[in-house]
């Protein structure tokens, strides 16, 4: 069912305002947007749409197609992650009322999303700035992509308590059809990059929790290094401006494993900046390399790979796939193939029996046009 006739299900009422917003990929520049590092995502064709209406309990009345099940919440109350899907819309929702945008009198929400949860494609993003654009169109406040972004990402990092970065909110507000988006998370800066190259995304279908899970923990121990390598360069805000060059004494100012995270950052950080370059120059055969270094220093250094992303990108890699890596935070979730048309078929093949012999199924693989981002929709 379509979000707009489970609201009419639901309340028995039309919804007043509607918005979308896509799930993401991102081509490399994994684990730098929290440690103020570059990104280069980009949007997804499968989207999350958010329907609404005003409320006259002065709470948040919500449901979605996933499950169906009507709840109401007191959005006032803080409850952090204690509300499963629900505590995302209650986090926009505070934050849409501090920043004076918020519907008056409380809200009534129907979501319906096509965006995988738990797969690495950020479907809390796109619930997030979705219901951050619906009800601020209910509440009559025009607001700039980037302050839905900066809401969006508030919601999750400080009212969820997913120490995320704020890529996945900018991606999901910002994108344009056809581009990658280069976001320098240190400045928040973004530049629009043409993306040519035929990507697929391998679900491998294992899933992970990211509010309870590694990211915390990864986050954690790059504020450790920053702390300790303070010591050396008293000005250091963040692990990704620390110099390339000096990369012995980094490792020689770390312990493991404060080292190995703070070397994958640093050379995440070249590579992402160094792809942006290729990827704008159509130079897809050196940028499909930088995919196996990303992943491989994901794998290795950051350790947040899974055996079935390994066995994706090796099967990939020997079928002559242009480069493979894991996408998104990692253990688990998508795996994105760079690969040249004429060799689809056979690299998709050969994934698919890679897989099948090692697990007795076959992921599901997609095809990724690079899509818009949110919308407002129209109210049907
Ligand atoms: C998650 C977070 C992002 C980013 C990635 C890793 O998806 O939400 O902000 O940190 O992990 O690159």
């Amino acid at each position: 069912m379509k979000a707009a006739a489970l609201f009419r299900a639901t309340f028995g009422v039309a919804p007043r305002a509607a918005a979308s917003a896509p799930g993401r990929v991102n081509l490399i520049g994994e684990h730098t947007d929290y440690n103020g590092g570059p990104v280069l995502p980009v949007a997804l064709g499968v989207r999350t749409t958010v329907v609404a209406g005003a409320a006259d309990s002065g709470l948040l009345e919500i449901v979605s197609t996933r499950d169906g099940r009507f709840e109401r919440i007191d959005y006032r109350e803080n409850r952090a992650g204690g509300w499963g899907w629900g505590g995302y819309v209650a986090g926009v929702m505070r934050e849409l009322v501090t920043a004076g945008a918020a519907p008056a009198g409380g809200a009534r929400i129907a979501v319906a999303s096509d965006v995988p949860i738990g797969a690495g494609l950020s479907s809390s993003a796109a619930l997030t700035v979705a219901t951050a654009k619906a009800l601020a169109t209910l509440a009559r406040v025009p607001l700039r992509a980037r302050q839905i972004a900066g809401i969006a990402f508030r919601a999750e990092h400080d009212h969820v308590g997913v120490r995320c970065g704020i890529m996945d909110q900018t991606i999901a507000a910002l994108a344009t059809p056809g581009h990658a988006l280069l976001i320098e998370c240190a400045s928040a800066e973004t530049r629009q990059i043409p993306f040519r190259g035929r990507l697929l995304l391998v679900d491998t279908g294992v899933r992970h929790d990211l509010a309870t899970g590694a990211l915390n923990r990864r986050r954690s121990e790059c504020e450790a290094a920053v702390a300790r390598l303070k010591l050396e360069l008293p000005e250091l805000m963040w692990l990704a401006a620390w110099p390339a060059a000096w990369l012995a004494r980094l490792k020689r100012a770390l312990p493991e494993p404060l080292r190995s995270r703070a070397v994958h950052v640093v050379g995440e950080t070249a590579r992402t900046r160094f792809g942006a370059q290729l990827l704008a120059r159509g130079r897809l055969k050196q940028f499909g390399q930088l995919l196996y270094e990303s992943h491989e220093s994901c794998r290795r250094l950051y350790e947040c790979s899974a055996p079935e992303l390994d066995l994706v990108v090796a099967a990939a890699k020997r079928a002559g796939a242009l480069g493979a890596r894991l996408s998104g935070a990692g253990w688990g979730g998508t795996a994105l193939v760079l690969v040249d048309r004429k060799r689809e078929a056979r690299i998709t093949a050969a994934i698919r029996r890679a897989f099948h012999r090692a697990y007795g199924r076959e992921p599901p693989i997609t095809v990724v046009r690079a899509s818009a981002g949110m919308r407002r929709e129209p109210v049907r």
